[in-house]
């Protein structure tokens, strides 16, 4: 099979006319970020500000985002992440579910350049979209599941710790537990290689 390389995917995401965000959106946001990254973050769709400037979370979620990475001494230059939808839905509403599956070959693509270990769901939808379909984020955040040779785990997205500040110590927890299992795997590479 022939992989496109990110820079074909991008242009491939640019142009989507799959569904009816195509329609309303300004621009489409493909993921970012370092495609060496051990670690993939998902989220739901671009807002408002990522609809303006074709760029994952560049609005005040974003700045919760950066936060909560630099508390584990992490950079967007050392993470890659991405959408579940590349188009803003009008409005800031949820994703319709023919909406997620038409973004879907997207983001498995994406999936497939980057080869993550661990995978972090921003947030209900893209936990019950990516780990489980009836997956109660309040209850399961910060676990984590090992399935198909990778890591996967959730947080509150940035938009919910903005709407209830509380939860963002929770959620630097939750990112210290992902920093802990970032170093067993590296640990793991190295006593291997
Ligand atoms: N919210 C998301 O889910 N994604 C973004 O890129 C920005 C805000």
């Amino acid at each position: 099979m022939k992989l496109y390389t990110y820079e074909e995917l991008k242009e491939f995401v640019d142009h989507c006319t799959h569904c009816p965000l195509s329609q309303t959106r300004n621009r489409a946001v493909m993921g970012r970020g370092s495609l060496n990254s051990p670690i993939l973050f998902i989220a739901e769709g671009p807002g408002r500000n990522e609809d303006r400037d074709g760029i994952p979370f560049t609005g005040r979620s974003g700045e919760v985002f950066d936060r909560l990475l630099t508390g584990i001494g992490m950079k967007r230059e050392d993470i890659y992440i991405t959408n579940i939808v590349k188009c803003h839905p009008p409005g800031n509403r949820d994703p319709f579910p023919a909406e997620q599956e038409a973004c879907m070959p997207y983001l498995k693509y994406e999936t497939l350049l980057l080869r993550p270990k661990i995978i972090v769901c921003l947030g209900r939808i893209a936990a019950q979209r990516i780990i489980r379909p009836d997956y109660r984020i309040m209850r399961e955040h910060g676990t984590f599941l090992f399935r198909k040779n990778v890591w996967l785990t959730s947080c509150y997205h940035p938009s919910a710790i903005l709407r209830d500040p509380s939860k963002f110590s929770e959620t630097q927890n939750d990112f210290h537990t992902i920093y802990h299992k970032l170093q067993e795997y590296s640990v793991a590479e190295d006593c291997t290689e």
